[in-house]
């Protein structure tokens, strides 16, 4: 199979009743299998399966328009905001308008280029860890759990890059089990209230949720103290965000303040990145063109000696390999809003209350605008192909203000993962289980994706 044809994993899209009834049948939280067809190929349109009105938009100048929000009237929807809540209290994700603007102004510096230059070396860090375990893999021929390893590895690297501290091999697996507690208790909460609950309903969280979530915010704290310490030294992440005033009134972050905030780095940037350099390592292991490709691209741009920095740049199929796995699977499969005040959008009135549905997961594989939308195809972003992209139909990171403050780490980050670990290893998946999409709090295989490693020369 030539890289052009290659449609990789996606679930089947069914009329909306059988979409609904798929769901409840499964019943594992699964968002993904909630879209029905028309979903791929509408412009604006409401799903029609839930007490609460819900519409889907997939009308680029009406997304840009909403995720803008120049009225105000479109904050973060509620339902995400209460299953996030408990580990990341009202901190810059989750956040809206005076508090929203603090918050951003004091975050933003903290992820700079001169920053993201100084976490590079933290990231080589955590793969030369994540690179001994994998090699003792190899020696052993045991297959790896890809999205274990993943997450791993972003929880560490977000350790080292925030905090200066790797992860300890028990707190790294404690925080990566507590996630999994959260990420599905949390998604079940929501599918629940998505179909059945009336808009802006409290409906509290599972005991052993918000027990997760404590235990992560202890390990947080654990790694906030020592920079708060008179004598601290550090030159992270943290420190940035520790250091920052509100221009207004000069007021810095309390310490609960920076769990929420440092906590968001944790969940949106270990989870996110996670999920797509899973989806990322499965296609590259299976289309042995496009592996062939990224590997002579790594050899002609960094030799034979150590991915620097400054390659990031020149590793032009890389990182469109990398952007066509954000299209196909964006990490953050919906980005939910919902209307405070009666409104109209695209020409449909909407009621206060309604859910706001912006879904790169649709937009990004919609039928109309995009050239064999479902179709795994790194070139399509090369500069001579610039027509093939519809204007705001991308949107992995977001759109407008709110635009992910991480996006350039994440980037810088995944292109070194992918780099070195596809040069060290050759990826055999095994088993035979076919490999499903579904939409927790990110794009993740329904079952763990394994493959054994052998080094390469
Ligand atoms: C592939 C990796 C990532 C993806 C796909 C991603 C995606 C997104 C998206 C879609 C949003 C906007 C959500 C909305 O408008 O409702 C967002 C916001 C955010 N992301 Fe990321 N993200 C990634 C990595 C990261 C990293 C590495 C960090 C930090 C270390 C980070 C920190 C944030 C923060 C703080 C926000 C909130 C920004 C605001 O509301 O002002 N993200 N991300």
């Amino acid at each position: 199979m030539t890289q052009t044809s290659y449609i990789p994993p996606r679930p089947v899209p069914l009329p909306t009743t059988l979409s609904l009834l798929r769901v409840m049948w499964e019943g594992d939280g699964n968002l993904l299998s909630l879209l029905p067809r028309d979903a791929y190929t509408t412009d604006i349109g409401w799903l029609g399966w839930s007490r609460r009105s819900i519409l889907i938009v997939n009308d680029p100048a009406q997304v840009r328009h909403i995720l803008a929000d120049p009225d105000g009237i479109f904050p973060k929807n509620d339902l995400m905001t209460g299953a996030v809540e408990p580990l990341i209290g009202e901190s810059i994700f989750v956040s809206s308008g005076e508090t929203w603007r603090r918050q951003r102004r004091m975050v933003a510096p903290a992820f700079s280029n001169l920053q993201l230059s100084r976490a590079f070396a933290a990231m080589d860090a955590a793969i030369d860890a994540r690179e001994d375990a994998l090699d003792r893999s190899a020696v052993e021929g045991e297959a790896v759990s890809v999205d274990l390893t993943m997450s791993w590895l972003t929880a560490d690297v977000i350790c080292r890059t925030v905090f200066s501290a790797p992860l300890a091999p028990g707190v790294a697996q404690d925080v990566y089990e507590d996630f999994k507690i959260f990420e599905r208790s949390a998604a079940h909460v929501e599918l629940k209230r998505l179909i059945l609950a009336p808009a802006f309903e409290e409906i509290p969280q599972h005991e052993r949720v918000l027990t997760a979530c404590a235990r992560i915010r202890q390990h947080l704290g654990t790694m906030v103290d020592p920079h708060l310490k008179d004598d601290a030294d550090f030159d992270d992440i943290a420190s940035a965000v520790v250091a920052a005033r509100d221009p207004q009134t000069g007021e810095r972050f309390t310490r609960e303040e920076l769990i929420d905030q440092l906590g968001v780095f944790f969940l949106a940037g270990h989870e996110t990145s996670a999920s797509a350099l899973t989806w990322a390592f499965y296609i590259a292991a299976t289309q042995p063109d496009i592996l062939g490709r990224i590997r002579g691209e790594i050899t002609e741009i960094c030799g034979d000696g150590p991915v620097a920095f400054d390659h990031m740049p020149k590793l032009i199929y890389l990182r469109n390999f990398f952007k066509e796995v954000l299209r196909l699977y964006p990490p953050i499969t919906f980005i939910p809003r919902v209307a405070l005040k009666d409104c109209e959008i695209g020409g449909r009135r909407v009621k206060r209350g309604a859910m706001i549905m912006v879904t790169p997961w649709t937009l990004q594989r919609h039928r109309k605008l995009w050239k064999n939308a479902e179709t795994f195809d790194p070139d399509r972003w090369m500069p001579e192909r610039a027509d093939d992209i519809p204007k705001d139909a991308y949107i992995p990171f977001g759109l407008g203000p709110r635009i992910c403050v991480g996006a350039a780490f994440a980037s810088v980050e995944a292109a070194l993962i992918l780099a070195r670990l596809l040069r060290r290893y050759d990826f055999t998946v095994t088993g035979t289980a076919k490999i499903r999409p579904v939409a927790r709090l990110t794009t993740r295989p329904q079952d763990p994706i394994h493959a054994t490693l052998t080094r390469r020369a």
